[in-house]
């Protein structure tokens, strides 16, 4: 099967994005897949195919049930919450997901115990195992490895997690961990057995069928398929996969398995054909005669975290139940801030409500992701000045100049008409302009959305090339040139609206002030050859777009005024009684942050450089680097335990610990907060 044909004639689509989870808000890293998704999927609508865009709420999973059950609401209670708040965002940025719906739906868990019984019954595929897990015997639940935290079997740290050390760094399994607690009720965990279902990736024909659909050269991209291949052909081969979950779990039953539930990602990807059946419902289409059609295509748009699951899992799903596997997985990067991995918990990425409640303009956002995207599995960063630069001299200084130039000349001189009896004859101008749109129509439907803006960006320099030549201002000055202006007015309304219907998958609401503007309906992609006619009369001209202030990035990376504080219930319980003495062992003292920076080969570690009065300087790892940069903290105080014995790391000598405070569960509250004294402490000084 060909991963996309490439017939002329109209296509029917399903695309869909990743599933967001259903406990927090949207991040930016969520709304640029949407805008990348929408903008591929409003072109291909363009070029006259039937498109089927759609999304839901990813709502199950333990920590969904638990942060529902902190909230002091029921699971369902809090999906709904969340879901209230997406619209705003949606319709903020103008993706036009055609369906919104929830894994937690009816379709979902229908279709999920569904496709489990053919692969089940039909496939053969499902098989039991009883399995040993840590079990938290306060909340008489199986504890998730994230709920699990202990000290480090390798250097004794303690409050450590159940898979890596962040000060040793070293990799263990959460069984190893020593004196394990659960985060949810500080119990020490025991360990239980419990019967498990599995999908049986292991059988030769899962991965003989997964050779064929992932390693299919017209398929992946290029580093996925890589990645595939890896997996694929591993020496340990694929494993089965665990899909079960024991109550209490918020999900979907498994039919025939009291107290089982799909593991969430079982059902979340059957979420999207959970999400278009309820679409399908709503408006009268058949469902199931779409997804049984041969020539309808699937399309997923998802983030790189989550490839193994589309690749793998989701085709040999689909496969073995009998069901239209997907045409293809787009995989994209993450979205770095001017080069750094965001931080959700300090705030320093974009928060897409902030951007805009203080006034700034989404197309821009959407205009500068398409600027740097490409069908590369690469990061996307975003830069202020970069943004500030290709918004202002690209999209205004480019292309709304030209409508700029010639729009109000058209409306003051001639009575809104244009003069267009010279687009009967051959024009190397707009023939260039017009032959441009071949390119960028492959590059869009590649998702080269960057060349493709590059393309655009080419032509706009063209055409204002041509406005610097014949200066419909110094022809405006004598009204003997004004034919001749009303034609080259005309003429660069025309490429206006070429350039226009090029840039409509990014720029959307643009676009309909355009059409307004020129008195156009709708406009598609076939109209690139069909110039306005002769004496069409046009609106008069409103400016269509302002320049970005960079004040206005100055705002938007303000920090947050206040975080949520944790309610009393979610703080993790007190630590043993100790005695006054017992805390002057302890000793603590205030330290200079002389220099900071990130140590090489850790996600977690930065290198402080202390000055504690002692005439010396102190060397010390600490493992904030998800919420500081070392420009935050060089030149502050800080708190240090200076009598903590030296420790060896793969990095070097730590002596001492500085303090920060964090949530008991780091992972449903991220944030780390270092110490600072009060004004007027100096280095050296202790704290009793
Ligand atoms: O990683 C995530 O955010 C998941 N909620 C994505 C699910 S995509 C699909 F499988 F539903
Ligand atoms: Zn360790």
């Amino acid at each position: 099967m060909s991963a996309a044909p490439s017939s002329a004639s109209p296509r029917k689509l399903f695309v869909t994005t990743a599933l967001p989870y259903a406990n927090g808000a949207f991040h930016i890293g969520h709304i640029m897949e949407y805008i990348q998704a929408d903008i591929w999927v409003r072109f291909m609508r363009m070029r006259g195919h039937e498109v089927h865009f759609v999304c839901a709420d990813d709502a199950h999973g333990a920590p969904i049930m638990i942060a529902a059950e902190k909230a002091g609401v029921t699971p369902q209670e809090f999906v709904a919450q969340i879901a209230a708040g997406r619209k705003q965002y949606l319709d903020g940025f103008h993706i036009g997901f055609d369906n919104w719906h929830s894994t937690d739906g009816e379709e979902n868990h229908q279709l999920s115990q569904d496709i489990y019984r053919r692969l089940r019954d039909q496939a053969k595929l499902i098989t039991t195992r009883t399995i040993e897990q840590f079990y938290d015997p306060l909340k008489n639940m199986f504890l998730p490895d994230r709920y699990i935290k202990g000290e480090c079997p390798k250097c004794g740290a303690k409050d450590q997690y159940g898979d890596s050390c962040e000060v040793c760094s070293a990799v263990y399994a959460p069984t190893e961990l020593k004196n394990p607690y659960s985060t949810l009720t500080g119990a020490a965990p025991v360990m239980k057995s419990s019967e498990h279902y599995f999908f049986q990736l292991s059988d030769p024909k899962c991965g003989q069928f997964l050779r064929d659909w992932a390693l299919d050269p017209s398929r992946l991209q290029p580093e996925v398929a890589n990645k595939a291949r890896e997996w694929l052909e591993s020496d340990s081969g694929l494993g089965d996969w665990d899909i079960s979950r024991d109550a209490p779990y918020f999900g979907i039953e498994i039919p025939d398995a009291p107290g089982k539930y799909f593991y969430v990602w079982l059902d979340a990807p059957i979420g999207y054909l959970a999400s278009l059946k309820n679409y399908f419902n709503k408006t009268g289409r058949d469902f199931d005669a779409f997804m049984a059609d041969p020539s309808t295509e699937q399309y997923h748009f998802i983030g790189k975290d989550i490839t193994y699951f589309h690749t793998l899992f989701w085709p040999a799903m689909l496969h073995f139940a009998g069901l239209k596997v997907p045409n293809n997985v787009f995989v994209h990067g993450f979205i770095t801030v001017s080069g750094e991995k965001m931080s959700k918990s300090r705030g320093t990425g974009i928060s897409p409500l902030r951007y805009l409640d203080i006034g700034m303009n989404p197309e821009w956002l959407r205009y500068y992701i398409a600027a740097k995207l490409n069908a590369r599995v690469e990061d996307v960063d975003f830069n202020p000045e970069d943004f500030i630069a290709r918004v202002n001299s690209d999209l205004v200084g480019k292309y709304i100049n030209i409508a700029s130039r010639a729009a109000g000349f058209i409306a003051k001189k001639f009575d809104g008409k244009l003069a267009m009896d010279w687009a009967t004859e051959p024009d190397a101008f707009l023939s260039a302009l017009r032959a441009a749109g071949t390119d960028v129509a492959e590059l869009y439907e590649a998702r080269e959305y960057g060349k493709a803006l590059r393309v655009v960006m080419e032509q706009a320099d063209a055409v204002n090339a041509y406005v610097d030549a014949n200066k419909p201002w110094e022809l405006a000055k004598d009204p003997a040139n004004n034919p001749r202006l009303q034609e080259v007015c005309s003429r660069l309304l025309e490429a206006f609206r070429i350039l226009s219907i090029y840039l409509k998958p990014v720029l959307p609401a643009l676009a309909t002030q355009v059409e307004q503007l020129l008195n156009l309906t709708p406009m598609s992609w076939t109209d690139v050859n069909i110039a306005m006619p002769h004496q069409h009369a046009v609106n008069p001209y409103a400016h269509l777009m302002t320049r970005v202030e960079p004040a206005m990035l100055d705002k938007l990376f303000e920090p947050a005024a206040e975080a949520p504080v944790p309610s009393a219930t979610q703080i993790e319980p007190l630590a043993d009684e100790i005695k006054i003495d017992d805390f002057a062992k302890v000793d603590l003292r205030i330290a200079k942050i002389v220099d900071c920076e990130v140590v090489e080969g850790s996600d977690k570690l930065l290198r402080l450089t202390l000055d504690v009065g002692e005439g010396r300087m102190r060397n010390v790892f600490s493992g904030i680097k998800s919420a500081y940069q070392p420009e935050d903290l060089k030149g502050k105080l800080t708190v240090l335990v200076a009598n903590l014995a030296p420790r060896k790391m793969k990095f070097g000598v730590s002596e001492g610990m500085v303090l920060a405070a964090s949530a008991a569960d780091e992972k449903a509250h991220p944030g780390l907060y270092v110490l600072e004294p009060w004004p007027g402490a100096e280095p050296g000084m202790r704290i009793r």
